[in-house]
């Protein structure tokens, strides 16, 4: 391989997980503002695939469309190789995390370099290594900016009102759906950090890892309904979402709020008759937040939990694992 050019992952149409194409492409060129990153780790997320199958999950007048070929990706954790020169804070042989120009899709993250925005790194909790840092930025801010602080003014995508979290204390309970995933490991342990009480509900496989994290409170949704067994919660976060999402809402108290993360189905008198309140908001790059989320980490404070790691070229094994789905923690893609 020459000097100018690298491993990295590219797709040149969108489909299963076989689209998936480990080809030699050139090194990215620096541009202002940004750092080039020899990469060690990349966080896999939902949008990867999302991109991969060209988001076949969104009614087709409303798909985006995406010039081919395309490296996917937005999660990584590396080392800094060479620095803008209009780049402060950050020097070469740093270690670094991020989530990249998200929303959006041209993170570029599957591959052996990559151009980053100085804006969206943070460095990287000298306590972890590159593979539970770069699982940690899409699912960690995401459960940030709905739990902790939105950090930004733009609406979801999904919906016209403004997202503001909850304030939790040990006062507050929390149930989170989709516990044993990417966002929902983090949230449990994000609202367990802020001390309120916690109901996880996730299938039985996942109950001893969340009671571990610190889940007060365990539903095996494969055996019972959590919206017939819970009642007077102060927050939903629902990281599953969907038109079934809508029957937590009668888990909460007047004045409680839900937060689907994934979006679901609801009817605004619906949840004006019952007194709550349903907001989302959409996860963005940013790097103050990764920050503090990364010194929890450093910490232990909160922990990553890692489903499985598999080498860049072998992208599409990660990504056939995903689609198996039942997923804890975070699946992650290693370069040597
Ligand atoms: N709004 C945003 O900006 C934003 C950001 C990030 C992600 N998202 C969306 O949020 C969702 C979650 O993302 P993620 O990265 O956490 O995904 P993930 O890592 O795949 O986790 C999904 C989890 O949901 C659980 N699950 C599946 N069906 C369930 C059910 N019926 N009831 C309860 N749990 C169920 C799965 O395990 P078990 O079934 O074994 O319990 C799995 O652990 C995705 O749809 C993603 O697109 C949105």
């Amino acid at each position: 391989m020459s000097a100018q050019t690298m491993r990295a992952i590219r797709l040149h149409e969108h489909g299963g997980p076989e689209v998936l194409r480990y080809e030699e492409v050139p090194i990215p060129e620096l541009g202002p503002g940004e750092v080039l990153v020899r990469v060690h780790a990349v966080g896999v997320n939902p949008p990867d695939w999302y991109l991969r199958d060209g988001m076949s999950n969104l009614p087709p007048e409303v798909r985006p469309k995406f010039t081919l070929p395309v490296i996917p990706g937005t999660d990584l954790s590396g080392v800094v190789e060479a620095v803008a020169a209009d780049v402060d804070g950050f020097a070469v042989g740093d270690e670094v995390f991020g989530l990249l120009r998200f929303p959006g899709f041209e993170g570029s993250t599957y591959a052996e370099y990559v151009a980053a925005p100085a804006a969206d790194l943070a460095l990287k909790p000298a306590g972890i290594d590159h593979v539970h840092a770069a699982a940690a930025p899409m699912a960690g801010l995401t459960a940030w900016q709905f739990l902790i602080e939105v950090g930004h003014d733009h609406p979801s995508p999904f919906q016209s009102a403004r997202h503001r979290p909850v304030a939790l204390d040990t006062g507050k309970t929390v149930l989170v759906n989709g516990a044993a995933g990417g966002v929902g490991h983090f949230a449990l342990q994000l609202a367990k950090w802020k001390g309120a009480r916690v109901i996880a509900v996730a299938s039985g496989r996942h109950e001893a890892f969340l009671r571990e994290l610190g889940a007060d409170e365990f539903i095996d949704y494969t055996k019972d309904r959590p919206e017939e067994l819970v009642h007077g919660v102060d927050l939903v976060l629902d990281a599953v979402g969907g038109p079934d999402s809508k029957r937590f809402l009668r888990t909460l108290k007047r004045g409680g709020s839900q937060f689907p993360v994934f979006f679901g189905e609801f009817d605004e008198e619906e949840n004006a008759k019952l007194g709550v309140t349903v907001t989302g908001t959409q996860v963005r790059s940013d790097a103050a937040q990764l920050a503090e989320l990364g010194r929890l980490l450093d910490a232990g404070t909160v922990r990553v939990a890692i489903d499985g790691t598999f080498s860049l070229a072998d992208a599409r094994a990660a990504h056939e694992r995903a689609a198996q789905g039942h997923i804890q923690g975070k699946i992650v893609l290693t370069i040597a």
